[in-house]
C-alpha cells in the first residue's frame, strides 16, 4: 500500500529519521511498539505508551503494532480493530488510514510479520509479552546487529530534531504551568496530595500525561519518593519534581523546591542558594563539547565550597570532592539526557548515557552520574543539582567515621529543618551555547516565595 495523503509535517519527520537510520546501518529492522499490560484481569490494563524507539519511527503510540525499516522504507504491521473493541473503545483507524498519516510506504496485518521479519535486527521492548514474543518472530538472533542498531538509534536520539525540540517545549511550557499552580495551592493545602492534584490538573487539563510518576514531598531527601499523604506544615520544604509528557511523547522533568509557608528560613534560605549556584555555574558551563562530567564535576564543587562557607563541610572544596564527601549531600548525578523518555534511552542501560569505552565509576560521588558524554548541539539534558539530608547516608558508621574531619556535624545540626533541595530545569545544548527550555518558571528564592505567597 502506498501512501496517499499529502505528506504531513509528520510524515516528513519521520521520513527523515529513517533516511538518517539508513545512512548508518545496511541491514533491515523490526521494532515491536509493546502490548498493553494488565493490571488485574484482561480488560483492565495501566495506560499504554509505546516502546519510546517505535514512537521515535512511528510517530504515534500504536499498540500491537511493529514497524519494518529498510533502506528508508517502512513497513507496518497492525491488525484490524475487531468489531467488539469498536463496542467498547469507538472507531479505530483502519490500518491503511494509520499507514498514510504515518507515511508507511506498505502495510499488513501481524500475522504477516514473521514472514519479514526473521533475522532482522531489533531493540527489547520492556513489556515481557512482547518481550517473549520477539524471539520466535526473529528465529535467528543477531547479537552484532543489534548492537549496531542500538549504536545507530542512539547516534540519532542524541541530537534532537526540530519536531522533536518543539514537542518537549510543548512539555516543558505545560509543566512550568504546572509548577506555578503547586506553588500558588501551597497555601491552601494541607497535604502532599492536593498540591499534587494541583500540578497534575494543569497537566491532565491539557489532555497530556505525566512524563514520569510525580514526587511532591516534604521528604525531599527520598530522591524519588512517591508518597503523598504527609500533611503540610509550615516550617517545611516541599520538593516537586514533576513533569509532562507531550501527545508524541516527548518529555520535560522540572524539579522545584519552595517553603510552605511562603517564605524560607534562613538556613532553608542558605542552602537553597548554594544548591541555586551550582544549578546556575552548570547551566553557565553548558555548551557543545564540554564533557558533562565535568559539569557535574563543577556542581560538586560549587556545592562543597557554599557547604563549606556555611560551615557544615570543612577543608578545601576541591579536596573535598576528590574524597567525595560532597555526595553525602548530593548523592546523585547532575542530571541526565531527556528526549522521549525522561532518563532517555535508559532501556539501553548505560549504553546511551555513556560515550563508547567509558563505564561508570564506583565512586560514592560519582556512581550515580546517568551520563557521560561530551555535549552535542541538539542534545537535551536535565541540570538538577540537590542537596539532602539521607538519615541512611548521614547516620552510617562508616561514612560518618571516613568523613569525620570532613563534616562539623554539630553545625549541621542547625539546619534540621532542610531535608531535602533539588532545583532541575531541562536544558538544549544549542551551537554555541544552551538554552534553558523551562526558564519561564523562576528559580530565585525570592520569585518563588511570591509565587507561593500570590495564594496565601
Ligand atoms: N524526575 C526524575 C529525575 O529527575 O531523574
Ligand atoms: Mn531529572
Ligand atoms: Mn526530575
Amino acid at each position: 500500500m502506498t501512501s496517499t495523503v499529502a505528506p504531513s509535517a509528520l510524515v516528513e519527520t519521520l521520513r527523515q529519521r529513517r533516511q538518517r537510520l539508513a545512512q548508518r546501518i545496511d541491514f533491515p529492522v523490526v521494532l515491536w511498539s509493546g502490548q498493553p499490560v494488565s493490571r488485574n484481569f484482561p480488560a483492565l490494563t495501566y495506560p499504554f505508551r509505546a516502546s519510546s524507539h517505535f514512537l521515535y519511527f512511528a510517530g504515534i503510540s500504536l499498540p500491537n503494532a511493529a514497524i519494518r525499516l529498510d533502506g528508508g522504507r517502512l513497513t507496518l504491521f497492525l491488525d484490524e480493530a475487531s468489531p467488539s473493541a469498536a463496542l467498547w473503545h469507538g472507531p479505530t483507524p483502519s490500518r491503511e488510514d494509520l499507514a498514510a498519516t504515518l507515511g508507511a510506504d506498505a502495510a499488513y496485518p501481524l500475522a504477516e510479520l514473521p514472514r519479514f521479519a526473521s533475522g532482522v535486527a531489533t531493540l527489547a521492548v520492556q513489556d515481557a509479552a512482547t518481550a517473549a514474543e520477539q524471539l520466535p518472530i526473529r528465529g535467528i538472533i543477531q547479537p552484532a546487529q543489534d548492537k549496531a542498531l542500538a549504536l545507530a538509534v542512539i547516534a540519532l536520539r542524541l541530537e534532537q530534531d526540530a519536531a522533536a525540540i518543539a514537542d518537549i517545549r510543548t512539555a516543558a511550557t505545560v509543566s512550568v504551568q504546572a509548577h506555578r499552580a503547586g506553588m500558588a495551592a501551597t497555601g491552601t493545602a494541607t497535604t502532599e496530595a492536593q498540591v499534587r492534584a494541583a500540578m497534575e490538573q494543569v497537566i491532565l487539563s491539557h489532555n497530556l500525561t505525566c512524563a514520569y510518576n510525580s514526587i511532591v514531598t516534604v521528604h525531599g531527601e527520598v530522591l524519588h519518593n512517591e508518597q503523598y499523604h504527609h500533611p503540610l506544615q509550615r516550617g517545611d520544604l516541599l520538593l516537586a519534581d514533576v513533569g509532562a509528557e507531550a501527545p508524541t511523547g516527548w518529555a520535560s522533568d522540572i524539579t522545584r523546591t519552595w517553603p510552605v509557608s511562603g517564605q524560607f528560613s534562613p538556613t532553608q534560605r542558605a542552602v537553597y542558594d548554594v544548591v541555586l549556584a551550582a544549578h546556575d555555574a552548570c547551566i553557565a558551563k553548558a555548551a557543545p563539547e564540554v564533557e558533562y562530567r565535568d559539569i557535574h564535576l563543577l556542581a560538586c564543587e560549587v556545592l562543597a565550597m557554599g557547604l563549606v562557607d556555611l560551615g557544615i563541610l570543612q577543608g578545601d572544596p576541591v579536596g573535598l570532592v576528590e574524597r567525595d564527601a560532597h555526595a553525602l549531600f548530593f548523592p546523585h548525578g547532575v542530571g541526565h539526557l531527556l528526549g522521549l523518555d525522561v532518563h532517555d534511552m535508559e532501556d539501553l542501560g548505560d549504553m546511551a548515557g555513556y560515550a563508547p569505552g567509558r563505564q561508570r565509576s564506583d565512586r560514592f560521588g560519582l556512581g550515580y552520574l546517568r551520563l557521560d558524554r561530551p555535549l552535542q548541539a541538539g542534545m537535551v539534558v536535565t541540570i538538577e543539582p540537590g542537596f539532602y539530608q539521607v538519615p541512611g547516608i548521614l547516620q552510617d558508621p562508616d561514612r560518618r567515621d571516613r568523613y569525620r574531619d570532613c563534616v562539623n556535624w554539630d553545625r549541621l545540626e542547625d539546619f534540621g529543618d532542610v531535608r531535602g533541595i533539588r532545583i532541575e530545569d531541562d536544558v538544549l545544548v544549542t551551537a554555541t551555547g544552551a538554552e534553558v527550555l523551562t526558564a519561564d518558571l523562576p528559580t530565585l528564592a525570592s520569585e518563588i516565595e511570591a509565587i507561593v505567597q500570590s495564594e496565601c
